[in-house]
């Protein structure tokens, strides 16, 4: 089978390790990959959509396998489809669960999912008179697709008026900010339930815990994603329940009574409420970044059966196993991340790391330059081991961690912590 995957970042690294382990996976392209990419797959250039139907048709790819939210918004899965193509994900239509937060917080209420409260502005002056009426802190969330920018916690009015200003006047994320959701600030504790969607049935992996700040102890500025960890020790018996009963099921009946297309990744990031209700936060129709490193080091099943069963309809037959450990998955950023960074550092250790017992790196931001590795974007690797339990896992990661340097090398120090202290308590 010939597999192609769209996209560049640690994801699409993990998918083509995960898909270059099954015996049926001859060959893997992927437009535009990266370094670490470039070891398991053939990169090609970044494409137009129309390019890529056209690589797709030419080579006889049995499967195309898209990453990121963006082309799935503008429509991929439906140009590959008319032309009779394989692809795993989401319909133009059904991608709106993630391409409009509004278009989500409507379907979460016809299905009864839990979610927060919200009202939602596209006049600046309503916007601001709305916040007399509520307490603080509120979320703030433009209502389009802002490369993981535009959610503000606003922890005052004044902080409040001027996300709202940014996004309804200076159109800092133009059109996408051109409509807001006001919503009630939810407290808890976040895991991330992606699960595979066929139309017919609903799957869950693994389930996983992202650590989205850039500092220790969940402080400083969001992220993509500084660390991942699966599975998360809250996902077990009664909430795992309430996941599917409340969260997953009406999804699917959703996605049914829509009538959409859906052959993809449902991910559900969820609030989990002192009571245990599942809120839902945010659907994204894809896999996460770095959830997927996490989740996918610890598949004991064929990846590519499981995407090609997805795609066909086909998922109540599939097989889905999981190894028992522990993952861990800590990114290496460029310092400066998430704000402005240097490219083109040299990455040396690589090869130590990756020698290390049930470790792998993933590569995010690289690129191979005159035979070496050096650093292209913000978060620059998805370093990932398994332990017996989390705190070997913990051990084994900052050790591949410490073995890799690059100049201005950036990592989070706690991926794992919070949970631990779940386990202890
Ligand atoms: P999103 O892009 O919707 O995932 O939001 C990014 C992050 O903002 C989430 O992972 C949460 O940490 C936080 N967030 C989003 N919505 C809320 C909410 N209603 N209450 C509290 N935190 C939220
Ligand atoms: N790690 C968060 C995301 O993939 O959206």
């Amino acid at each position: 089978m010939k597999v192609l995957v769209i996209g560049s970042g640690g994801r699409e690294h993990t998918l083509v390790w995960a898909l270059s382990q099954s015996p049926k996976v001859e060959k893997i392209y992927c437009s535009p990959g990266n370094g670490g990419i470039a070891a398991q797959a053939e990169c090609l250039p970044a494409l137009s959509q129309s390019e890529l139907l056209e690589f797709a048709k030419k080579e006889s790819i049995d499967l195309t396998v898209v990453g990121p939210e963006q082309p799935l918004v503008e429509g991929i899965v439906d140009l590959f489809k008319q032309k009779g193509l394989a692809i795993f994900g989401p319909s133009k239509a059904a991608a709106e669960l993630e391409g409009s937060k509004l278009y989500a917080k409507e379907f979460m209420d016809e299905f009864n999912l839990p979610n927060a409260k919200y009202k939602e502005f596209s006049d600046l002056e309503l916007a601001i008179n709305y916040l007399k009426e509520i307490s603080f802190p509120t979320v703030i969330k433009a209502d389009g697709l802002a490369a993981g920018k535009g959610v503000v916690i606003a922890t005052s009015k004044e902080q409040a008026k001027g996300a709202l200003k940014s996004m309804l006047e200076d159109n800092a994320f133009g059109e996408a900010g051109s409509r807001v959701v006001i919503e009630e600030c939810l407290q808890g504790e976040e895991i991330s339930v992606l699960a595979l969607v066929d139309g017919h049935s609903i799957v869950a992996l693994e389930s996983s815990q992202d650590h989205k700040r850039i500092f220790d102890n969940d402080e400083g500025p969001n992220t993509g994603g500084m660390g991942a960890i699966s599975p998360s020790p809250l996902y077990h018996g009664e909430l795992k329940q309430r996941i599917e009963e409340q969260v997953l099921q009406p999804a699917l009946k959703g996605i049914q009574k829509r009538g959409l297309d859906f052959h993809g990744v449902l991910y559900a990031g969820l609030m989990i409420a002192p009571d245990g209700t599942p809120n839902v936060l945010e659907f994204n129709v894809r896999f996460g970044d770095p959830e997927t490193q996490a989740v996918l080091a610890r598949l004991d099943s064929d990846f590519f059966d499981l995407l090609l069963a997805t795609s066909k309809g086909e998922l109540a037959q599939a097989e889905l196993k999981w190894k028992p450990q522990q993952a861990v998955c800590v990114v290496m950023a460029a310092g400066g991340y998430p704000g402005p960074y240097d490219k083109g550092k040299v990455i040396s250790g690589l090869d130590q790391a990756n020698a290390l017992e049930d470790t792998v790196v993933f590569h995010a931001g690289t690129t191979l330059k005159e035979g070496q590795i050096t650093t292209a974007g913000g978060r620059v690797l998805g370093v990932t081991s398994l332990g017996n339990d989390l705190a070997q896992a913990q051990d084994k990661v900052y050790q591949a961690v410490e073995a890799i340097q690059f100049d201005k090398a950036f990592y989070r120090k706690d991926i794992g912590n919070k949970a631990l202290k779940v386990h202890s308590t």
